[in-house]
């Protein structure tokens, strides 16, 4: 096997003493982190620090190497409180320059495209397109209308989408500018990401763009982004910026909580390497980061079971349209404070349903924005899935009076209460209204439960407590 260290370099440090070679090699360590890492703030008062353990002589009794690394390790990710950062031994190894996609050969690059992109039409002309991998800017320059032509322009055609993230585990940063751009509208320009590169000192700003090539997918249809533990890098800084744009609805797994740049670099004079995360991304939507912590889904469901779900959310999401006429039909027929239906119906135009999941989640939406808005608390919603045939017509609040004296005799006990409170303060509480019949039966039991109807009325003061009773239940 080969070494990459010179031969003569492996024998000056494996012939010194233990003790000499680890303070050069902290020291480089320390050197590379200043250079590379991608919160240089964190690193304030980092080289004072190494220098006392130095003094202390901590870091020079540890001779073996692979010890000596992950002692090293547990001090860096302790100190920077970021677990990326670690320090390796390894002698064997044969540093390899990953190699850049575009210049990878065009007839290859269609390969990989063809292998890592598959479109499907499923039925209601629900589009399913699977990305393995996010190709960037370069790719696509190079590849011209191939992606538009074979994906975008087909998929813009669908009526809603899934979009599988599930296996995505690599790619470009440049490509999450398009992909979200084609989920949007040409304005108002979107700030998606900013993202740092130590080496380079460059802060860039992801933005979308006002124009690109072929149709756009727009916001209007609906999007589901599916991920799992797995979702890795580029395709997690994807469904992060569309789920918290409310661009899309992200079923799955929490994603993995890649790095947008993380670099092993050999510390120099020694077979040690240092992986160290060299970009840094913050999103101007949340503050934070997909990095690391990973996307959590917005629905939560095994990997496995995530296109299921999608579709049966799709089904729901589709209803929604009918449903909203619906209520708005029957709003403006029935409501009878017929000054507030313009303005329910303007807002139930304008109410935002893009993150409703379910019916139980539709039904409470459409309700917050009817009530306040008619300060009517009777307005009411209701999702009934095993009574939908049951809905009775008419005003269930008065009931007709039962023919029995009996059970009319009950009912009324249960419906009305009479009493005389002290100083002669009358109560009398009325919990249901009912029809009037000509029949007598009802004014005498009324008589009879109130003494004489005179005696309430000969009292100084009346308290009247009418409970009232929902009724116009609508139902979907
Ligand atoms: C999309 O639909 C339009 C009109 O329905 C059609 O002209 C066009 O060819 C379709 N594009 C693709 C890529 O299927
Ligand atoms: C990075 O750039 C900023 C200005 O954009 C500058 O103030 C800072 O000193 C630079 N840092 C390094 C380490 O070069
Ligand atoms: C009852 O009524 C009398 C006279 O109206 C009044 O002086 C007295 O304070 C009342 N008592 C109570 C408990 O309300």
């Amino acid at each position: 096997m080969e070494h990459h260290t010179p031969p003569l370099l492996l024998m000056l440090l494996l012939s010194t003493a233990s003790s000499s070679f680890q303070p050069a090699l902290v020291i480089e360590m320390a050197k590379i982190l200043s250079e590379n890492y991608c919160f240089p703030e964190n690193l304030f008062g980092m080289q004072e620090a190494i220098q006392q353990a130095i003094n202390r002589g901590e870091i020079q009794q540890i001779s073996d190497r692979k010890t000596l690394a992950s002692v090293l390790t547990n001090r860096v990710q302790g100190a920077l409180n970021d677990p990326r950062l670690t320090v390796s031994y390894e002698p064997n190894t044969v540093p390899v320059m990953p190699q850049m996609l575009p210049s990878l050969p065009t007839e290859q690059l269609i390969r990989l495209v063809r292998n890592s992109v598959k479109l499907d039409i499923l039925d209601n002309n629900v589009g399913y397109l699977r990305m393995d991998r996010i190709f960037g800017e370069e790719t696509a320059a190079k590849l011209g209308s191939l992606l538009r032509d074979d994906i975008w322009d087909k998929v813009a055609n669908t009526s809603s989408l899934i979009l599988d993230l599930r296996y995505s585990t690599a790619g470009d940063m440049s490509g999450v500018s398009f992909i979200i751009s084609y989920f949007s509208d040409p304005e108002p320009l979107i700030h998606v990401e900013t993202v740092y590169d130590r080496q380079s000192n460059i802060t860039k700003e992801l933005w979308t763009m006002p124009s690109i090539k072929g149709e756009r997918y727009g916001k209007k249809k609906d999007l589901i982004v599916l991920t799992s533990k797995r979702t890795m890098g580029a395709a997690e800084a994807v469904a992060y910026a569309l789920k918290n744009l409310k661009r899309a609805i992200t079923v799955g797994e929490r994603s993995a909580g890649g790095s947008v740049k993380v670099e092993k670099i050999r510390i120099p004079q020694s077979a040690f390497y240092i992986t160290v995360p060299v970009a840094r991304s913050v999103s101007p939507i949340t503050g934070h980061s997909w990095e690391v912590s990973g996307v959590p889904p917005t629905i939560n469901a095994n990997a496995k079971e995530a296109v299921a779900k999608a579709k049966s959310l799709l089904a729901v999401r589709g209803a929604i349209p009918n449903v909203v006429q619906s209520i708005a039909d029957i709003i403006e027929r029935f409501y009878a404070f017929t000054d507030r239906v313009p303005a329910l119906l303007e807002h139930l135009k304008t109410t935002d349903f893009s993150t409703v999941v379910s019916e139980e989640d539709l039904v409470v939406t459409l309700n917050q924005d009817l009530q306040t808005l008619s300060e009517d608390p009777r307005l009411i919603i209701k999702y009934m899935p095993d009574n939908a045939d049951t809905v009775e017509e008419g005003d269930p609040a008065l009931d007709d009076v039962p023919e029995d004296y009996e059970s009319l005799e009950a009912l009324v006990d249960s419906t009305i209460k009479v009493e005389i409170l002290t100083n002669n303060t009358g109560y009398l509480r009325v919990d249901k209204f009912f029809k009037l019949s000509d029949g007598t039966k009802l004014e005498t039991i009324v008589a009879k439960k109130c003494g004489s109807p005179s005696k309430i009325l000969k009292t100084w003061l009346l308290i009247c407590a009418i409970t009232l009773v929902d009724h116009l239940p609508l139902s979907l």
